[in-house]
């Protein structure tokens, strides 16, 4: 298995500290058109070098793959109101701004009107407002504006410590001699069945990049913050420390479950990883998706085309009867002998002070979820 970014290279389109006050037209930037902005820019999003023309948005939202044929599954786009499209014409050089700070600059070579409906019926497979992705979506500028771009100033490194560009993490692991690197996406506290799929892949790979998303979340998720607490008692007591590579992914949620999870495979291939996990109802949200569309959907590529191999686990469990970790792979027993709680239940849980049992989530990372919790409350 190669290393090679998707798409062969590479990109960069950093040029910190540039001037560029003669530039007099500017466009504001949301949360999301932020995180994507730097994560172009640093190469997370190889072989995108901008945000989408309409060509590469059409492509991707009806095939999944860019214009000249590269696999991609999420349009990457940067949305404006339809009053400021009016302001702005191809060809013209802007500003990218989040508050009243410049980020980077843009190139327009496109600008158009999105089929949100149909962008909604594809990528998310629902025009539900109840799902936030699809309402995210909706609520973002009517109008998109394509072009590629340069980041000028990085925005704030949230998790400084934890902040590494693809061309770190990659330089990374060839010094660590890694070969084989399974990437692990979570927007979650991890919880035994998440350890159990980490360490059964930890098996047979190299090493683990634990990569925990910590862009924008829905407000119900348990913040960034505390989770990387929760991350960091779990790897100081349960894991060997020399095998595991923990970093924020500075991405948004975007909750499309299948689609989603093509796309954290790409993001992890170009931080350097050979292997991605997807397990049960990946990047999913309430019942939109089934179980393991997230795993069908990569029926649809080649190996080649992929570049990194997807790892399947099947939803996992402890058993009280196996006295382990299990999945209905692994394990004869019935659903009574099986610990299985809900995210929606844990956190009910953790509100009326109740622990949930050690065989679902370690005490160490129970603890830092209910100092978190008391936080919140107080706040
Ligand atoms: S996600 O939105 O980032 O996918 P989460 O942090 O819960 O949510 O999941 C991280 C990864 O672990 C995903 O690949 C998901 O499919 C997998 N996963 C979560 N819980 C389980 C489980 N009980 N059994 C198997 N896989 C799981």
């Amino acid at each position: 298995m190669s290393l090679l970014p998707h798409g062969g290279t590479l990109i960069q389109k950093l040029a910190l500290g540039a001037d560029v006050t003669h530039i007099k037209k500017e466009v504001e930037l949301d949360a999301i058109a932020l995180s994507d902005l730097e994560l172009i820019a640093i190469g997370a999003y190889s072989p995108i070098e901008g945000f989408f023309t309409q060509k590469d948005y059409e492509s991707v939202v009806e095939n999944m793959k860019l214009a000249n044929g590269t696999v991609w599954s999420i349009p990457i786009t940067l949305p404006v109101s339809e009053e400021k499209a009016e302001t702005l014409s191809v060809g013209d050089e802007i500003r990218l701004v989040a508050n009243e700070v410049t980020y980077g600059t843009l190139t327009i070579s496109d600008i158009f009107t999105p089929d949100k409906q149909k962008e909604a019926i594809n990528v998310y497979r629902t025009d539900e407002l109840a799902h936030p992705g699809v309402k995210k979506m909706f609520e973002r500028g009517n109008v998109y504006i394509g072009g590629e771009i340069s980041l000028v100033k990085r925005p704030e490194k949230k998790f400084a410590d934890y902040y590494f560009d693809p061309k770190e993490t990659r330089a990374r692991f060839a010094e660590l001699n890694w070969k084989t690197i399974v990437g692990f996406q979570t927007r979650n506290p991890v919880h035994r069945a998440h350890e159990y799929i980490q360490k059964t892949a930890l098996e047979t790979v190299d090493g683990l990049f634990l990569n925990p998303l910590v862009g924008e979340t829905k407000s119900d998720d348990i913040p960034a913050h505390i989770r990387m607490e929760s991350y960091e008692v779990l790897l100081d007591n349960y894991y060997p420390k020399d095998r595991v590579h923990l970093a924020v992914f500075p991405a948004a949620m975007r909750y499309a479950g299948p689609r989603e999870a093509i796309f954290h495979a790409m993001v992890r291939k170009n931080y350097g990883c050979t292997h991605f996990i997807v397990g049960r109802d990946h990047a999913g949200v309430g019942d939109y998706y089934g179980t393991y569309d997230a795993q069908k959907i990569f029926s649809n590529f080649t190996a080649d085309e992929l570049g990194i191999t997807p790892l399947f686990f099947e939803h996992s469990f402890y058993c009280t009867k196996c006295e382990a970790m299990a999945s209905s792979k692994t394990c004869p027993h019935g659903k009574e002998d099986r610990v299985i709680l809900s995210g929606t239940k844990v956190r009910a849980m953790l509100r009326n002070g109740e622990l949930p049992p050690s065989t679902f989530s370690r005490k160490e990372v129970v603890e830092v979820l209910i100092k978190g919790m008391k936080e919140t409350a107080n706040n």
